[in-house]
């Protein structure tokens, strides 16, 4: 049965993901050489859609100093993510999507959505980013990574098929490749980088630019307004 959003349950998660997402690990790399750039000590940061944790257990390691709050609505996922960050001190967690998040005004320098906003209808999606927006400091960095939707059909099927061979060539089944690829636009819904400019920028963010892009996924990242 499952027990979260994502594909399998909580407790297979970790072992498929990078199977599933190709450069899951560089993800947080490139999250962390943003945040040394814009945000270089930042008192506190929030991963909403924080899954099992992996990506906060190797930012805390980074930035001893920060607090890290880690919210997800899945119960075992934020289980497995407590666990993962048992050891650190501070952490606090909270058993809510993004949208019901009630962290008051200005509260974070960071916010990260990692795969997390893709499951939201688009009013959702306007909805959670602008909890983002408003629980964000002023000069507060907003990052979040998705998988997109191409512009055209043809490129979606491009991208589709790219995909489908970075998940067989990283040794995921090939019954669990088709699985996952049949959620695309059933039970997550990407959107094009265009709707994600026109998003951050209805939300308010300043500065809205890519982090990074690959056959079918992106990072954003966007600034609230300047200090
Ligand atoms: C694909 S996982 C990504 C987890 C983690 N960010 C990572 O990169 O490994 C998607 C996560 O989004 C969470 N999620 C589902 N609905 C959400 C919502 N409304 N707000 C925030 N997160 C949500 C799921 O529970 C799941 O843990």
């Amino acid at each position: 049965m499952r027990d979260n959003t994502t594909s399998q349950p909580a407790h297979e998660y970790d072992d498929n993901i990078t199977k599933t997402m190709p450069f899951y690990d560089r993800f947080h790399e490139m999250i962390l050489s943003l945040t040394a750039v814009v945000k270089p000590a930042p008192a506190a940061w929030l991963d909403t859609g924080c899954g099992t944790g992996t990506f906060v257990a190797k930012a805390a390691a980074a930035l001893p100093g920060t607090r890290f709050t880690l919210a997800d609505p899945s119960a075992p996922m934020l289980a497995i993510a407590k666990e993962k960050t048992a050891k650190l001190s501070g952490c606090e967690y909270l058993p809510l999507g993004t949208e019901a998040l009630a962290s008051p005004d200005v509260t974070y320098d960071v916010i990260t959505a990692v795969l997390a906003h893709h499951y939201f209808d688009a009013a959702g999606r306007r909805a959670a980013t602008a909890n983002c927006y408003r629980m964000l400091k002023p000069g507060g960095l907003y990052i979040t990574y998705e998988t997109l939707r191409p512009r055209t059909p043809q490129g979606l099927e491009i991208g589709l098929e790219w995909w489908r061979r970075a998940q067989l060539s990283s040794g995921k089944n090939p019954a669990g490749v088709e699985k996952y690829i049949g959620r695309y636009g059933v039970e997550f819904f990407p959107i094009t980088l265009a709707e994600h400019f026109d998003l951050l920028a209805a939300a308010g963010f300043s500065t809205v630019e890519v982090l990074w892009l690959s056959g079918l996924q992106v990072g954003l990242y966007a600034i609230k307004y300047p200090d």
